[in-house]
């Protein structure tokens, strides 16, 4: 099934000079391919969007704060299955629980600074989507 997702390579991901290889593993999937990018540092209002169903929570401050701290690079990619794919390629949001051969397993050590957000569903890319790239949406 072709289905569309929002990406954020994190600020880490840019501070570390990990963006060129992580977007490398996304490009060299089999039918996917990128309909948007940009780098950015996020403000926090976009971040209040992105981040709304998690107000509260005891990451939530520390979150928007990292995510703030420098560039990031939004991306929509496209393609079969794409979803669940990045979400694989990603692994789990604790690093340390993140199998060998995803991103966050091989290159993340804390949960805060895990490099990756990818969609978790379509009606979450929908939404997400329309805040990075309203001309997309
Ligand atoms: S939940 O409970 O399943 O809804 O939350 P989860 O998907 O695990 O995490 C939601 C996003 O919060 C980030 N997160 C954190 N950021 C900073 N510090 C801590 N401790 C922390 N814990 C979780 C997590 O990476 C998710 O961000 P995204 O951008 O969606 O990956």
């Amino acid at each position: 099934m072709s289905q569309r997702t929002l990406v954020l390579l994190k600020p880490d991901a840019v501070q570390r000079g990990l963006a060129g290889e992580i977007i490398s593993r996304i490009e060299r999937k089999a039918g996917w391919r990128f309909a948007a990018m940009e780098l950015r540092t996020f403000d926090r209002a976009t971040l209040e969007q992105h981040y709304a169903e998690h107000v509260g929570r005891d990451f939530y401050e520390p979150l928007l704060g990292f995510m703030t701290s420098g560039p990031s690079i939004a991306l929509v990619v496209e393609g079969e299955n794409v979803i669940p794919g990045i979400r694989a390629l990603a692994g789990a949001t604790d690093p340390l629980a993140a199998g060998a051969g995803t991103i966050r397993g091989d290159y993340a050590t804390i949960t805060r600074e895990n490099l990756i957000h990818a969609s978790d569903s379509a009606e979450s890319a929908e939404r997400e989507i329309k805040i990075f790239f309203p001309a997309h949406a």
